[in-house]
């Protein structure tokens, strides 16, 4: 898609960071756009900056894992801009961190619920609609790099980003014949309120084996305050739309990235390439130990990345 001049977008997460950089970008390019959030005040903040801009822009207060819910927020874009969108954008996510062995179910269906089940009911949704509509479109899904790098420290959050690749990979090939294009962006660390994601987590879902507090909370967000600036985002990802791209990764070399990934996948399945892969992750960590964003995180004493306090089992990590 290269004209979006006109075009109903429709962002999930769409008031706050990356979605809300996506709304800006797309709704100065002449979308018409819906945003569509859990928290009512991101909304009402978001709602503020585009009714200065005089922008055509709506908001929906949804939850993306309740199906009736996100049906009902499709009838909504359809009444209000006369047609479903041309432009998806399964934007919203929620993240926890903790060891993969101190996870509890809760924390599985929580993080796979938003970050895997809403996109799938984005999913089943929107397509027919979009299809039925028969003016094409691009649906875009964020993810992340951690969908590709297996993180011992947020496996909930890595299982989920892995799956939406690959849904998204598959629905590619799917919607070719209807030109409806599909985009998948792995960004790394985002300028963001995704610290905050735990205050939207739902109560009976509450029980968490990671430790998280308030001082977590407040870690993370000086770690996100160092991230890409989300408008900045939005306009690689616009371009990638343009180009047709299955996969945007936003970062210098990312063919590099992606050629390392894939050595790493190919040494696994050897013994020779186990011992070859042990060697690279022990020059990779020497390598990154001298990086001084590292020592942020070494020097962090909230308790973050730890197991809840209890599960006295659970080793204390030695390092990054
Ligand atoms: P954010 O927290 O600033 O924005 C996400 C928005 O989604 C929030 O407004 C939140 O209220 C909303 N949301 C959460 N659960 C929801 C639900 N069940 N239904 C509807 N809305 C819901 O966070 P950010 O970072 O902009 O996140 C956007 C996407 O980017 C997520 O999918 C995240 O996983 C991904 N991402 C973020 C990175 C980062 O460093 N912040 C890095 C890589 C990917």
């Amino acid at each position: 898609m290269k004209d979006f001049n006109g075009k109903v977008a429709f962002i999930t997460g769409g008031a706050s960071g990356a979605g809300f950089g996506q709304a800006k970008v797309f709704s100065e390019a002449g979308c018409k756009v819906v945003i569509a959030d859990i928290r009512q005040d991101h909304l009402d903040e978001a709602m503020a900056y585009f009714r200065e801009k005089k922008a055509e822009v709506h908001a929906i207060h949804l939850d993306i894992t309740d199906r009736k819910a996100y049906a009902d927020a499709a009838d909504e874009v359809e009444k209000v801009y006369g047609s479903p969108p041309q432009l998806l954008f399964n934007t919203a996510g929620v993240n926890t961190f903790g060891p993969a062995e101190a996870s509890t179910f809760e924390d599985f269906d929580w993080v796979l619920g938003v970050d895997l089940g809403g996109v799938i009911n984005g999913m089943v949704i929107f397509v027919p609609r979009m299809i039925q509509a028969g003016k094409g479109g691009h649906i875009v899904t964020v993810s992340s790099w951690g969908g590709f790098l297996a993180s011992s420290g947020c496996t909930p959050y890595s299982v989920a980003k892995a799956a939406v690749n690959m849904l998204m990979e598959c629905y590619y090939s799917a919607l070719k014949p209807y030109g409806i294009g599909v985009t998948c962006l792995c960004p790394a660390n985002i300028k963001s309120n995704i610290a905050e994601a735990v205050y939207t987590r739902p109560e009976h879902l509450k029980n968490t084996g990671y430790n998280v507090n308030e001082k977590t909370v407040d870690f993370l967000r000086s770690i996100h305050a160092q991230g890409m600036e989300p408008v900045e985002l939005a306009r690689i990802l616009k371009k990638g739309i343009e180009n047709e791209q299955l996969f945007v990764l936003p970062f210098p070399d990312p063919e590099k990235m992606m050629r390392e990934h894939c050595e790493q996948l190919i040494n696994y399945v050897t013994p020779e390439g186990m011992k070859r892969q042990e060697e690279i992750m022990k020059k990779r960590m020497e390598v990154m130990m001298k990086s001084p964003q590292i020592s942020i995180y070494l020097a962090n004493d909230s308790g973050w990345g730890k197991a809840r306090p209890d599960l006295t089992w659970v080793k204390e990590r030695k390092g990054f």
